[in-house]
């Protein structure tokens, strides 16, 4: 098998970086080079070494003066909300019926959901983006598509089709038993195919029945190697709700705990107006906290307590949340998370914090950290390539640049698609031209 060689920046995290000035969570080689064999890495180091090592057929791409940074991980995103993304709406539950449920209704057509996957996935492949965990429409249609057109590009992702059988109009919505067949046939079909990881996904509490919440507590059981999906503590509103259909669990939370979804491997989406108890039970049952600043921002939903939730052990994930996220990038992500994070008590993210964050941090919430996320020999050969000059304010502004933590903070807060010069899948370079 040929091999390629990747010149450049190379940085990537190997533990989470305590504090502004620690400089040894991280390794940055100046001219390095990363040796990619089978779509794995199989040597990390300066280039200089590693040219003698190099087969005589290896490919030698030269990316020097740019950033080789591990790609970028999305941990909580909507498939079929590509055309809802900038949709007006006062708050979550309007914006959910007036223009997400009838989006995600059209999704019973194969033919527009495969369609919309090719862009879902053009669009966050020109990002930066290498590894998704989305969640799809009520249609097995839906999740088909994803992990069909996910795999021809040979990515890393994990997903699932939405069970909700109440609350929402018939065509966008499975039934309890629907929802766990489908869900069964898509985990026979997907789950460790290639790179696929499949999540159980009950949308939210108030779209899901109790009979539709067992359903999914069995197939938690049944496939305890699945991830779990699911929405927390979003919006006031949507925790009234929530306490009316459920009137005797003892918070929100508490709903998901009793039918057994909570686990390291179960993700909330959001978490922003947690109670103490609930806190409690998320650190004890290590299911993880997803932050989706520029959702939280558009959607007016509230303000993220990622040191609250750090200090108490939480295992915090970032994603774009696409489409009440109103940015594909997980730059722009981190941008917006740096604001929203200012707002709540003055936290501030830090470039090294937040880096590693949307990479191994994300990693690390999957348990994929031996896979994704580091660039560490052995692991998958996903790799995003970063120019800190891509536009003339960049460039202008880099020139005063003296630190990589500097060079890292202009990254995070003015880049976007058009600082990503190339994304790597195992190893093949996927950007499309504009
Ligand atoms: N809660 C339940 N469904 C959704 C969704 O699609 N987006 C957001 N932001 N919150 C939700
Ligand atoms: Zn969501």
């Amino acid at each position: 098998m040929a091999q390629t060689c990747l010149r450049g920046r190379i940085l990537a995290f190997h533990a989470e970086p305590q504090s502004p000035d620690d400089d040894s969570a991280h390794s940055y080689i100046e001219d390095g080079a990363l040796l990619i064999e089978n779509g794995l890495i199989i040597a990390r180091g300066d280039f200089a070494d590693l040219e003698t090592q190099l087969a005589c057929d290896c490919a030698i791409v030269d990316h020097r003066p740019c950033l080789l940074m591990p790609g970028f991980i999305d941990t909580h995103l909507h498939f079929p909300q590509v055309q809802v993304i900038a949709s007006w709406g006062a708050q979550l539950l309007d914006w959910l019926e007036n223009y997400t449920f009838p989006a995600e209704a059209r999704y019973s057509d194969a033919a527009h959901a495969e369609r919309m996957a090719v862009h879902f996935f053009d669009e966050l492949l020109s990002q930066g983006t290498t590894t998704t965990v989305a969640y799809g429409s009520a249609h097995k249609t839906s999740a088909d598509a994803y992990f069909a057109e996910a795999a021809r590009r040979n990515m890393r992702v994990i997903g699932g089709k939405t069970m909700m059988d109440r609350n929402a109009p018939p065509e966008a919505s499975d039934t309890a038993q629907s929802g766990y067949d489908d869900t069964k046939a898509l985990i026979a079909d997907w789950h460790g195919k290639g790179r696929a990881l499949y999540a159980i996904t009950p949308r939210f509490a108030i779209t899901s029945s109790p009979e539709q919440l067992e359903a999914a507590g069995a197939l938690a059981r049944e496939h305890p190697d699945c991830f779990i999906q699911t929405h927390l503590d979003e919006n006031l509103e949507e925790i009234r709700t929530t306490k009316a259909l459920y009137p005797d669990a003892p918070d929100y939370l508490g709903v998901y705990e009793h039918y057994g979804l909570l686990g390291p491997k179960t993700l909330l989406g959001h978490c922003l107006h947690m109670r103490p108890r609930e806190i409690g039970v998320m650190i004890e049952t290590g299911s993880k906290p997803v932050f989706c600043p520029t959702s939280n921002l558009f959607l007016g939903s509230g303000l993220f307590d990622y040191e609250g939730l750090r200090a108490r052990g939480a295992k915090c994930a970032i994603a774009t949340d696409i489409g009440g996220g109103t940015s594909y990038s997980m730059l722009q992500t981190l941008n917006e998370g740096y604001k929203v994070l200012a707002l709540k008590d003055g936290q501030k993210l830090h470039p090294y914090r937040a880096f590693y964050w949307m990479t191994l941090g994300n990693a690390v919430a999957l348990g994929l950290e031996d896979k994704i996320g580091t660039l560490n020999v052995g692991s998958e050969a996903d790799v995003v390539v970063l120019d800190s000059t891509a536009t003339p304010a960049m460039a202008l502004r880099m020139e005063t640049c003296k630190t990589l933590a500097e060079e890292l903070f202009i990254l995070q807060i003015m880049a976007d698609d058009r600082s990503v010069t190339q994304t790597y899948v195992a190893g093949e370079p996927m950007k499309k031209p504009r």
